[in-house]
């Protein structure tokens, strides 16, 4: 076992990825945690831990407060849980808008501190000259195009992107930049199906869908939004499950149970053993 997790692993690699291009849709999820990744490591070619963790796990109202510490923390959690799916790591806002050599020492931190495969960078125009600079020097980068939420602040909100003309060509031009720059996929989120549909058939590496139609080579969700845990969710999510409802009920269960004092039985209750006085023996529980 190594500190990022089973030392044995082979995981699905940059190789595959490139080759599922217009073959069997990448099946991709968001991961935060060592146990949410364990459980869906066996069905997942790529966990991502998205700067969505931000909004999602610590409450935050966008990804722009979003830390370097906070993916690498997450990042060596989900390493630790997972042992075949790709793990893949957001770079936060502001960790690559500045100098090459920044953006670089930012990459190898997160690469090396959690074992993670690669890194994900929005990919803004002013950014990607810098995704070249780390994809020169071995840092494995997928891009991100479309609605890119790390601009929240410039853009006044999130909307989706490329309905219009100009628009249009200006995702186009961020596809085509981040190609050039090397991302081995590219994450298209919060686009027209015409638009995804155009991209994906240009763009020479998988194409992976947020809100971009089936029109793409894979798609990602936020887990927590596909497992039904808030109360409200994006138009392009199919929810999978009630968490919120489950969560809820068994809560409520495990207080009415307290209050009354039906919880905990004795089946969950340790006993004194019938042991002699000083024996090294712990209690054991009943049952
Ligand atoms: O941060 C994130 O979770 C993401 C995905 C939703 C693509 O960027």
């Amino acid at each position: 076992m190594s500190i990022h997790g089973p030392a044995d692993v082979t995981r699905v690699g940059i190789r595959d990825i490139r080759q599922r291009k217009g073959g069997a849709p990448l099946v991709c999820l968001t991961a935060y945690t060592a146990p949410m990744a364990e459980l869906l490591d066996p069905f997942c070619d790529i966990l991502l831990v998205g700067d969505s963790v931000g909004m999602v796990v610590h409450g935050l109202p966008s990804t722009v407060g979003v830390t370097l510490d906070m993916m690498v923390l997450h990042g060596a959690a989900v390493m630790r849980g997972s042992r075949r799916a790709m793990v893949v790591v957001d770079m936060p806002f502001g960790s690559c808008e500045g100098a090459p050599e920044t953006a670089f020492s930012n990459a190898v931190r997160i690469l090396q501190e959690t074992g993670a495969q690669g890194v994900k960078i929005e990919c803004a125009p002013a950014v990607v000259g810098n995704v070249r600079y780390l994809v020169d020097r071995g840092v494995p980068v997928m891009g991100h195009v479309g609605l890119r939420p790390q601009s929240v602040l410039a853009e006044g909100g999130f909307r989706a992107r490329g309905r219009e003309e100009q628009e249009r060509q200006q995702v186009l031009s961020e596809m085509r930049g981040s190609v050039e720059a090397g991302v081995f996929a590219l994450v298209v989120e919060g686009v027209a199906e015409s638009l995804a549909s155009e991209i994906t058939a240009q763009c020479p590496v998988p194409t992976i869908g947020i809100g971009a139609s089936a029109a793409c080579d894979g798609q990602i969700l936020v887990t927590e939004d596909m497992l039904g845990l808030f109360e409200r969710s994006p138009k392009f999510v199919r929810r999978y499950g009630d968490l919120r409802g489950l969560v809820a009920s068994a809560v409520e269960r495990y207080a009415i149970d307290v209050r009354s004092r039906r919880f905990p039985g004795s089946g969950e209750t340790y006993f004194a053993s019938r042991r002699r006085p000083g024996s090294a023996l712990a209690d054991i529980p009943a049952g």
